[in-house]
């Protein structure tokens, strides 16, 4: 989609449709279709407002056809309730029409501030609003985006706004990127073309991409890890990718639990909870989007992504409750259940990430529990950390982007049920606090670096679109962390 700004006013925009926010209440509401009546014509908007109940509430849109009064053919009333926000309303503005004008060539926005702020925001759900998985459709009229965007009334030179444009579609890109990922099917997304994918991306945006193959990962000793592989007929993958500034104020290092597909292993799912199971590489997805997010953005702090990547499956070789296996860290840990898989391939991944790369902060981000769901619901991820700096910072972040997370307590208490009678450490703890003693889990093996767990098992593959997430793979994450590495 290309983007541009414009000087112009909305009644003379030659754009196919645009696009008007409407706040709710009576006497704004009024005001504002008064306005476009004083174009369209008396009586052309407020009755048809009436027949269909459009109050400007910000669950509404409605589209009125201009009848020739204006240039464009289409008005699109875009319901803000009471939002006050410039940046939420633009975000919200870019996503409708992105989402909702699909058919028509051109599009326009009169925003009702323009900011670089909200500028980018418009880009950013624009390009996030036209998204949609069209892959494996052979009817190719569903991938049809609209191909041009136009923001009203940008002054001429307008400070910073050609490249907030630049910066929202950077963001946007990269969530969808990921969203793809998450999408694909896991007999076409396996370890290794996941790898691949990376790759090619590194490629295109000038970053170094390292793969380590089965051979590596035996070498360097993460048997956790490999242990979560032994069941599967492909091979396990893990991926490196730097993006390194020029003088790097941070380093953060991300790390992604990449299970391209969960069957649970020997202790197997029931096939209702399997069915979505291609969405276990959701962390995955969210730190490579992360990455190159940042390279796009050519942010002021080096990023790395660090994945492992994995089938859980019930091959003939496949990891059993009641194995023990010596963990990268040292520590031995006897398997309980085999579908509690992702902080097996996490905890090695985390020490060799902590170890190797001595970050600043080290944010994992993992479709691990579904007790996480049962916490907080399905839109909403958990967040995990000792430092009350980061994640203030971190929740800060998140909420100018619309994402929802919740902090969760590393509770010390719960640390003894993951104690084992025969090896240092068992891998799931009692039947209460699954979100909490997976994180705790994870605790042990991350040492002295500073870092934060995100369980997004929630929100990262949904049933409906909800807020700023579309059905299916959401992206979720990486709009957030991208709004926290700025804000280093
Ligand atoms: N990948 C799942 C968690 C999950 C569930 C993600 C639903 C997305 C949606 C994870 O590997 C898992 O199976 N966890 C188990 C842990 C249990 C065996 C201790 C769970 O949550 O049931
Ligand atoms: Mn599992
Ligand atoms: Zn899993």
């Amino acid at each position: 989609m290309r983007i541009s700004l414009s000087e112009g006013t909305w009644d003379k925009s030659t754009a196919d449709i645009v696009a008007i926010a409407v706040a709710s209440g009576r006497t704004r509401l009024g005001r504002a279709l008064g306005r476009i009546e004083a174009v369209t014509g008396k009586g052309s908007v407020k009755p048809l407002a009436s027949d269909e109940r459009f109050e400007g509430k910000s669950s509404q849109t409605l589209k009125v056809a201009t009848g020739g009064k204006a240039k464009a053919r289409w008005l699109l009333l875009v319901g803000i309730g009471d939002e006050k926000d410039g940046e939420k309303i633009a975000w919200r503005m870019g996503h409708v029409v992105g989402s909702v004008a699909r058919a028509q060539k051109s599009a326009a926005l009169e925003l009702p501030e323009v900011t670089p702020e909200s500028v980018r925001a418009a880009a950013q759900g624009l390009i996030g609003g036209s998204y949609r998985y069209t892959e494996y459709k052979t009817d190719k009229t569903e991938a049809r985006t609209l191909p041009s965007a136009v923001i009203l009334g940008a002054p001429k030179g307008g400070r910073g706004l050609t490249s907030a444009v630049r910066a929202g579609k950077a963001i946007s890109e990269s969530v969808n990127f990921a969203r793809d990922l998450v999408n694909a099917p896991p007999n076409d997304l396996n370890p290794v073309t996941l790898a691949r994918a990376a790759s090619r991306e590194s490629r295109k945006l000038g970053l170094s991409c390292r793969v380590w193959n089965k051979a590596r990962i035996e070498k360097e000793g993460m048997n956790l890890f490999l242990a979560v592989n032994k069941g599967s007929a492909i091979e396990p993958r893990m991926i490196h990718v730097v993006y390194k500034p020029a003088r790097p104020k941070k380093k953060v290092v991300f790390v992604g639990k990449g299970l391209t597909f969960d069957s649970g292993g020997l202790c197997i799912k029931p096939a209702g909870s399997m069915v979505d199971m291609k969405c276990d590489m959701a962390g995955s997805a969210a730190t490579l989007g992360i990455v190159f997010a940042a390279a796009r953005l050519k942010l002021p702090v080096e990023v790395h992504a660090v994945v492992g990547s994995t089938e859980n499956m019930t091959g003939a070789k496949a990891y059993r409750p009641g194995d023990v296996y010596q963990s990268y860290q040292g520590k031995t840990v006897e398997v309980i259940n085999t579908d509690a898989e992702g902080r097996m391939v996490l905890a090695d991944v985390l020490t060799w990430a902590a170890r190797k790369l001595k970050p600043d902060f080290m944010i994992d981000h993992a479709t691990l529990t579904g007790a996480c769901m049962v916490a907080l619901g399905p839109y909403r991820a958990a967040l995990y950390t000792d430092d009350d700096q980061l994640a203030k910072q971190y929740l800060g972040a998140a909420e100018g982007e619309g994402e929802a997370f919740w902090r969760m307590p590393l509770d010390g208490e719960l640390r003894s049920s993951l104690k084992s009678p025969i090896a240092d450490l068992k891998h799931v703890g009692g039947r209460y606090g699954g979100s909490i003693t997976a994180a705790l889990f994870l605790q042990e093996f991350v040492e002295e670096t500073t870092w934060m767990h995100l369980d997004i098992a929630g929100p990262s593959f949904i049933d409906r679109p909800h807020g700023r997430l579309p059905k299916g793979g959401t992206g979720f994450g990486v709009a957030t962390a991208v709004r926290f590495l700025e804000s280093l």
